[in-house]
């Protein structure tokens, strides 16, 4: 409130980052409470997803989505209760998830990816962003439509206990493979074998952990779900097998460098092995409705079996979401993570 009168709080853009994302990249502004217009409502956001593509999307150059403008609120997936509305589609008191911005409240008409939750009521809503949206869904679409594991295939993950590779590596064991995961820690390592089921974890910050990967895959690498680019991917390049397959999920290594992102020098290796790296966008999956709805149907399914987990790492407070954007870059983020805006509202 100020003076009385109930105000919005959004994080800006406020200067363009230098390697990784820093705290001063964004400044924390309020302004008057928005008001919905015509076929517009506000929405209310209780939780904020923080997550590697905001990197992306501070540069100058444009990703697969436009770059956010200096002084323009920094977008951001979202979830968010509807507290006013003149949208039939969107009623007051819907949950919806959505592309919208690092702030307090929001207004849409609907458009950039805003949906209303229709999630299994033994679900916690939080599950959203652990098994679903981009998280969950990202490794389901990139492994059963790029790489299409067979059983006792060998399955690699880069960034294996982060939110997407540690849902990556439980599909790659139901789908039968053996899973071998690369994380940052020895303790991100043994939650991936010990809880995720992983055959063998391999930290890439040990010395010689490029003989121990080699070690981890005696038969190589059939197909490799990466999430961090880099020197992982040319370490993978040199263990892949005949025909394997490469799903370019993202490239966490390299987002900091801009235009000084370097490729792999044995790229050509794919030539070698008749291999295929292809690079996908989990958004652009949201247009077939019914693979979606499968994708969710499967997801539940898992999770209800207790055959699928995920850990969140949650961030109390909007104001504290600058400096917790950091953990993503310096690895300190154990699970998903994500920014608490607002109270959750009762579920009926
Ligand atoms: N294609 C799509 O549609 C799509 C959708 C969502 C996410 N993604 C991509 O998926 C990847 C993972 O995203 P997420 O949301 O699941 O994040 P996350 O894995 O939960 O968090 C990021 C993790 O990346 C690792 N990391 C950071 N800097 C690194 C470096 N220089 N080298 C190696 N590892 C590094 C850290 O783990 P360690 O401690 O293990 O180093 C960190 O905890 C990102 O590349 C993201 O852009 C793509």
């Amino acid at each position: 409130m100020n003076n009385g009168q109930p105000v919005n709080r959004s994080w800006h853009l406020a200067s363009r980052p230098q390697g990784d994302l820093q705290p001063e990249n964004f400044e924390l502004r309020e302004s008057a409470m928005p008001q919905p217009g015509k076929n517009q409502f506000r929405i209310r956001t209780l939780y904020l997803s923080l997550d590697p593509t905001h990197r992306l999307w501070t540069r100058e150059k444009a990703s697969y989505m436009p770059s956010v403008k200096l002084g323009e609120v920094m977008r951001g997936f979202t979830m968010g209760v509807v507290e006013s509305s003149n949208h039939p589609g969107f009623p007051t008191g819907a949950i919806v998830t959505g592309v919208l911005g690092w702030e307090a409240y929001s207004i849409s008409d609907g458009s950039g990816f805003v949906n209303r939750v229709e999630m299994d009521p033994r679900l916690p809503l939080t599950a959203r962003f652990g098994l679903f949206e981009h998280i969950g869904l990202t490794a389901y679409f990139g492994i059963l439509d790029l790489l299409h594991p067979k059983v006792g295939e060998t399955m690699l993950v880069s960034g294996a206990a982060g939110a997407v590779g540690s849902v990556a590596v439980q599909i790659g064991k139901i789908m039968g493979c053996r899973v071998v995961g690369i994380a940052g820690s020895d303790d991100k390592c043994q939650w991936v074998k010990n809880e995720l089921g992983a055959d063998a974890v391999v930290n890439y910050k040990q010395k010689s952990w490029r003989a121990a990967l080699a070690t981890a895959c005696p038969t190589g690498v059939d197909t490799f779900f990466d999430n961090v680019g880099g020197e992982c991917l040319e370490a993978v390049l040199d263990l892949i097998n005949m025909k394997a397959r490469i799903a370019m999920c993202g490239a966490i290594s390299q987002y900091g460098k801009d235009d000084q992102m370097v490729g792999p020098p044995n790229i050509y290796n794919l030539l070698n092995k008749r291999a295929k790296l292809e690079g996908f966008i989990v958004l652009d999956y949201a247009a077939d409705k019914r693979w979606w709805a499968k994708a969710h149907d499967d997801m539940t399914q898992w999770y209800l079996q207790g055959r699928m987990k995920y850990k969140l790492d949650i961030v109390d407070g909007l104001e504290n979401a600058a400096q917790a954007v950091t953990k993503l870059f310096n690895g300190t983020n154990t699970g998903k993570l994500l920014v608490k805006v607002a109270e959750e509202p009762a579920r009926h």
